[in-house]
């Protein structure tokens, strides 16, 4: 998984790596070639008093060591770029996938989730490619070039390789095989935190008005607190492993100077191959520390990938059908026995569903809260796919033409009245990308939000939080309707958006929508009776089933459900009146 995701990214910077190999290629064999030069210059040089041997092999060492540093620069320079490169390809990727998602798939992994996987995850992986670049090309050549020249200088001492290497492989691997399991969790746990951060953030006013705040700071700590134990597990671990690691390279410094100077007392050896022989044990230790490192980082890695890797495998429910057709769609709609029910659910939310609206009529859905309106409104422009029946608009399937064509037509103002980061103009254009200054003061105008957008400091200009915080809900309400008014669509979506308003601006909203509105079907939900009596059809919904049809006058005299949505909605007065 890890290196399928790795080599399709790294594939378009082959040019770079082939360099990068190159580069540290280089700048090893010039860290095993200074060993053999300093011993020459000990034995040849110093021990035989000869000064010119001394400077001219000092000059080499000097000329190899520029060489590698350049060597170095260009190499690491090439990989941090190659390596953030590939992050950013494997987040944009990420993130165009999550593009694609239904409201399903994203239930599926949870937000915060997405999030630390489009963020650490990545991070993790780009991190241990920066690494290898380094170091899958330094340890081998490093080990098996360091063990050949430090038998060069002096076999029998290079018997204590045989010893030192089995002992530091052992202890390393028993610890890197308890940080593996370890690391799975921390993953784990950073979705945890994001969780719970996310939600804390966003219900902010709710926990401070239920006097919530000792109860979530609770729940912040736990998540707080485990992923604290997990990261200081690791911590503990790894710090234990420098110690062994050093001592385990200082016990092996006495024992070449011990058994060294032993052979150089009986003229086995010389000064300079002992310092050499000291420098290549050294550089294989190193190696090994390299590989062990790379080994730890792997599974972390191999995690994250799985983790990333499933985001971009999921494909998503709702996509266009094949030979999708682009059509320019007018607002006849035609509901016929819809059903729809969430995965894992026991039972439909929406079951048996038909009916029809003209262009140029309005039809109402009404019904009590959780009967299944926003449900139905979701199914038209397909942000939910039916799980059975059929909707057709403009007289086409709405599977047999392209969501982009199928939601061109339609103007959405959905229930959670929802705002982006920007300014008043940004967030009313993005209806309408082309739409002049003039066009949204005209939107703005039938939404009934002229007036207080006049009033605010830039008007048109005044910012507007993330999800339309700084303005209030009627407030929001109204630039999301200006919002799907502005292009002027086919089909209108009304879902509940004039809850929020008072009965006068209702009225009023209802009155400015009406000429701009006569060529196009509106579909109105809403909780309250006076909103859509005058409507042409009124749906009745309750528990999922459409269980009455018609026009106020015809509901009142057929439908007891509807009867009872308009009592209980009457003041006394009007109920005296109506016995
Ligand atoms: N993501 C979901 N997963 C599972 N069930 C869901 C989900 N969203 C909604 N439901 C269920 O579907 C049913 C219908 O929900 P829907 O939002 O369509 O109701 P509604 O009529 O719009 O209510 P309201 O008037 O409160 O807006 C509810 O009973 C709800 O429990
Ligand atoms: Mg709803």
């Amino acid at each position: 998984m890890l290196y399928r995701l790795v080599a399709r990214n790294l594939a378009p910077h082959k040019g770079p790596l082939l360099l990068i190999v190159a580069l540290q290629f280089l700048s090893t064999l010039a860290t095993l070639y200074l060993p053999t030069l300093n011993a020459d210059i000990i034995d040849d040089g110093v021990v035989k008093g000869r000064t010119d041997v001394i400077f001219g092999l000092g000059g080499w060492m000097l000329l190899i060591t520029a060489g590698q540093v350049v060597c170095a620069i260009v190499a690491t320079f090439l990989s941090a770029r190659t390596a953030m490169g590939l992050g950013r390809a494997v987040r944009r990727d990420l993130f165009g996938t999550v593009q694609t998602f239904s409201a399903q798939e994203v239930g599926m992994f949870g937000a915060p989730s997405l999030i630390t996987r489009t963020t650490n995850d990545v991070q993790q992986v780009q991190m241990l490619v920066l690494m290898s670049f380094t170091m899958m090309v330094t340890a081998p050549i490093m080990c098996i070039g360091g063990i050949i020249l430090a038998m060069k200088q002096d076999v029998p001492l290079s018997a204590l390789l045989l010893v030192i290497l089995p002992l530091l492989v052992v202890s390393i691997w028993l610890i890197v095989r308890k940080l593996v399991p370890t690391f799975r969790k921390v993953q784990k746990q950073l979705d945890a935190i994001n969780g719970v951060l996310r939600e804390q953030i966003t219900g902010i006013s709710v926990i401070r008005a239920f006097v919530r705040r000792d109860y979530e700071a609770e729940r912040f700590a736990t998540a707080n607190g485990n992923l604290t134990a997990s990261q200081l597990r690791t911590g503990r671990l790894l710090s234990l492993m420098f110690p062994i690691i050093f001592f385990v390279v200082n016990v092996t410094s006495v024992g070449v100077l011990w058994f060294g100077g032993q052979r150089i007392d009986a003229g086995h050896m010389q000064i300079g191959a002992l310092t050499a022989f000291l420098s290549y044990i050294m550089q294989i230790l190193m190696s090994v520390m390299m590989a062990m490192f790379m080994f730890m980082m792997i599974p972390r890695a191999a995690v994250s990938a799985e983790r990333i890797q499933a985001v971009l495998d999921t494909k998503p429910s709702v996509v266009d059908a094949p030979g999708a057709a682009v059509v320019d769609l007018d607002g006849a709609l035609v509901v016929r026995d819809a059903a729809f029910q969430y995965p894992g659910a026991e039972s439909p939310v929406l079951s048996g569903v038909s009916f029809a609206a003209a262009p140029g009529t309005t039809t109402a859905v009404i019904g009590s809260t959780g009967s299944g309106k926003s449900t139905l409104v979701n199914l038209i422009p397909r942000l939910l796919d039916a799980t059975e029946g059929s909707i057709s608009v403009g007289g086409h399937d709405t599977k047999s033409v392209t969501l982009d064509s199928l939601r061109g037509a339609i103007g959405l103002v959905p229930q959670k009245a929802y705002l982006f980061s920007g300014t008043v103009a940004s967030n009313v254009r993005m209806g309408f990308p082309d739409a002049t200054d003039e066009d949204i003061w005209a939107a703005l105008e039938i939404a009934q939000a002229a007036d207080f957008v006049a009033e605010m400091p830039g008007g048109l200009d005044a910012p507007i939080d993330q999800g339309g915080s700084n303005v209030s809900g009627g407030q929001r309400q109204r630039l999301c309707i200006a919002r799907a008014v502005i292009a002027r669509p086919a089909l209108y979506l009304f879902d509940d958006s004039f809850s929020a308003l008072d009965f006068a601006t209702d009225a009023r909203l209802r009155a400015a929508l009406k000429p701009v509105t006569t060529n196009s079907t509106v579909l109105v939900v809403a909780q309250r009776v006076s909103t859509i009596m005058h409507a042409d059809n009124i749906l009745v919904l309750d528990e999922g089933r459409l269980v009455g049809q018609g026009t106020h006058a015809e509901l009142m005299e057929t439908s007891p459900t509807y009867q009872e949505i308009v009592t209980s909605q009457m003041t006394d007065e009007d109920q005296e009146y109506a016995a």
